[in-house]
């Protein structure tokens, strides 16, 4: 075969360190950061693995994050390909400016810091609980996946779009099953449809009895559609459990496995929030990144992405770039923080990161205050991890205190 007729890569998976992205992506970063990339389907796009060229592409507006343009980032490149899209509107994630923009404007205002604020007493308490649970359950040990690291954020979730925790609990697996890669095209279409269902039955009872939540707020705003607000909800539910949950598992193995790092932030709890940066750098759930497809051709890195083709921005490799961050494979609490791509970048960046970022400050400082003593309960090398989820983490973190 000459060097023309060899097929690219599909996109690296296989991790070597559970901390660390596989090994091929640095490697395609010191070679080419914009290399040749084949997806599940056969189609020829690209993957991006520097930090440059990812803030590029993110911040482009001739890159779209239309579905009909772009192969996702995930089922595509990995799986049995996406279930097809279909129109449905408020659908903001897979939408350009100026469409986009309106949806974006809404939510940015229902998430302000106001509510923010108002949200950490209840992020608190919320932890508070779920160790009174855990302690009052386990001898002196439990996983902290089932325990804290996922209902935590998905109270707060529910609370933000005003959902019963216990019809939550109810529709979890389906979540989980949808956001799965081994998951087929047909499952993955028919969680959605599942979901999609129960959030239209929220928004029908905000509509009838409002609330002081953002989903009421919005449908007393009155400018979206049940269809829309169903679409609304529909993206914060999905995207606002799984990414906290895993960043809380994986964030604690991470610190339990840097013992001096963890001693350096009990002792200094000031340093919390650039451990919290610094777990979103370093950690990178988003395993696989996202993808965006060229609208028309576009000159990136001294190659020519031709319209149509798709970039796969990974932001693990991203945030390991040797050019923007020095000895990025070394966690290290006390790093200055420095425009990591953990959230995104551009008009779709993680428009609840503050949120987010509330939920582990509080959520961490809570569990460390708390469990002085907390150890892993197994050795490290038998945590079992989320090799196939598009979110990485801790499939169960056992722990004892
Ligand atoms: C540590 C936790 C989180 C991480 C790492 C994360 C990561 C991301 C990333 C990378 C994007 C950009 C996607 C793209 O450009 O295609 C994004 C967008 C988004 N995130 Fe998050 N996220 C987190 C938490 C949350 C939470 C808690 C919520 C909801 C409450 C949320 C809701 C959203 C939504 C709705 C978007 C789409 C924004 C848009 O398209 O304009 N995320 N997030």
């Amino acid at each position: 075969m000459t060097r023309q007729e060899t097929t690219p890569p599909r996109i690296p998976t296989a991790r070597v360190h559970p901390l660390d992205p596989p090994p091929e992506l640095s490697e395609m970063r010191g070679r080419c950061p914009l290399a040749p990339l084949t997806y599940a389907d056969g189609h020829q796009g690209w993957i991006v693995t520097s930090h440059l060229l990812a803030r590029q592409v993110l911040s482009d507006s001739r890159f779209s994050s239309n579905p009909r343009i772009r192969h996702s980032a995930v089922h595509d490149v990995l799986g049995d390909g996406q279930p097809p899209e279909e129109d449905v509107p408020g659908m903001f994630v897979g939408m350009d400016p100026p469409e986009h923009t309106k949806y974006r404007r809404l939510l940015t205002g229902e998430l302000s810091t106001r509510r923010m604020r108002e949200m950490e007493p209840k992020i608190a308490a919320v932890a508070h609980e779920l160790i009174d649970r855990m302690q009052a359950d386990g001898a002196d040990g439990a996983d902290l996946v089932t325990g804290f690291a996922m209902p935590l954020p998905s109270r707060v979730i529910c609370d933000l779009l005003g959902i019963r925790y216990a019809d939550w609990r109810d529709i979890q697996p389906v979540s989980e099953k949808m956001l799965r890669i081994d998951s087929s095209a047909a499952e993955v279409k028919e969680c959605y449809r599942i979901i999609f269902e129960f959030l239209a039955n929220v928004v029908g009872l905000k509509q009838k009895e409002p609330g002081d939540d953002l989903l009421s707020g919005l449908v007393q705003s009155a400018e979206l559609s049940d269809v829309e607000l169903t679409s609304v909800a529909f993206q914060l539910f999905t995207a606002g459990h799984e990414t906290t949950a895993n960043m809380f598992s994986l964030g604690t193995y991470t610190l339990l496995t840097h013992p001096e790092q963890l001693a350096a932030l009990r002792a200094d709890a000031g340093l919390m929030n650039s451990t919290v940066e610094e777990l979103l750098r370093y950690l990178t759930v988003i395993q696989f990144g996202i993808s965006r497809g060229a609208a028309e051709d576009v000159e990136l890195g001294g190659q020519t992405v031709r319209a149509g083709q798709t970039v796969t921005v990974s932001l693990p490799a991203a945030n390991r770039d040797p050019q923007r961050f020095t000895e990025p494979d070394r966690f290290d609490i006390r790093r200055v923080p420095s425009g990591n791509v953990a959230f995104g970048f551009g008009v779709h960046q993680c428009v609840a990161q503050q949120l987010a970022r509330a939920e582990l400050r509080i959520g961490f400082q809570v569990l460390l205050d708390r469990l002085p003593g907390l150890r892993l309960a197994v050795p490290a090398d038998q945590v079992r991890m989320r090799d196939g989820a598009i979110v990485y983490g801790c499939q169960e973190l056992p722990v004892a205190w």
